[in-house]
């Protein structure tokens, strides 16, 4: 089962794909995590992403499909790839429905993390994380043990650098004119579910949790 988790910057898709990953073993590709590791190593794709990311605007198609989907196509976890970042354009999830008809395979569930702009900027901007695991965690809705310090490996945690209120303005308005469009593309082709992104954490995991049991081949 192919799943692709959607919604703004902060919406909680990387926190939601931890908890899926735990309950159903899907294979998690977030496109961010992947683009982060590649200027991590310094790549020539590294490089050429960086200025993109740093002012909140998104990547160049030609510069994100190919990574993501070679990914895509290789993974072998039998629960399926759980896509979070991935699509982002309407080429991109063109180029995506392509790849996986190509490989007798198809997204089957595009869940739509709900989260109105206002709440946006104080989760993204309260947001931490261990720089070794990625393990997320926010100032005041889900702290760590002990302030500033990961929970599992006891580093002292981290902002990511476009997680400034300025960027994520411009993180918003990349989201609103170019990928809140897709809502439609999965929603005519009856793939769409909204999701209620306002309660707390683990509520909104349960409810994902139920969707992707009904929805999941029996
Ligand atoms: P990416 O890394 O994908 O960032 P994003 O989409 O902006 O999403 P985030 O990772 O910021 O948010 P999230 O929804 O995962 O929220 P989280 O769970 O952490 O992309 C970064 C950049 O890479 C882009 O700007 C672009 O440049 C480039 N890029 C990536 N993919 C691309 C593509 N396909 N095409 C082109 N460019 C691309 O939660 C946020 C915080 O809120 C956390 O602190 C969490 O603890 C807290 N929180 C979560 N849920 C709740 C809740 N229910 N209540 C209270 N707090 C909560």
């Amino acid at each position: 089962m192919n799943i692709i988790l959607f919604g703004p910057p902060g919406a909680g898709k990387g926190t939601q794909a931890t908890r899926l990953v735990e309950q159903f073993g899907f294979e998690h590709l977030s496109s961010g995590d992947v683009l982060r590791a590649e200027r991590a190593a310094g790549t020539k794709l590294g490089q050429d992403v960086t200025a993109y990311m740093d002012a909140g605007q998104l990547v160049p198609d030609e510069l994100v499909i190919e990574v993501i989907l070679g990914r895509v196509l290789n993974s072998e976890a039998e629960a399926g790839v759980l896509l979070d970042g991935f699509p982002r354009t309407l080429p991109q999830a063109a180029q995506l429905d392509e790849a996986l008809e190509k490989a007798d395979s198809r997204v089957d569930l595009v869940l739509s993390i709900q989260v109105p702009d206002e709440l946006i900027v104080e989760r993204i901007t309260g947001r931490r994380m261990s720089p070794s695991t990625g393990k997320i965690y926010h100032v005041k809705y889900l702290p760590p043990q002990r302030e500033g310090v990961c929970d599992e490996t006891g580093e002292p945690l981290v902002q990511r650098p476009d997680d400034t209120e300025e960027v994520v303005k411009q993180r918003l308005n990349a989201y609103h004119e170019q990928t809140e469009p897709l809502e439609d593309y999965y929603r005519s082709r009856g793939v769409l579910v909204e999701v209620e992104g306002t309660q707390d954490i683990e509520q909104i995991a349960d409810r994902i949790g139920q969707i992707v049991r009904d929805r999941r081949p029996k």
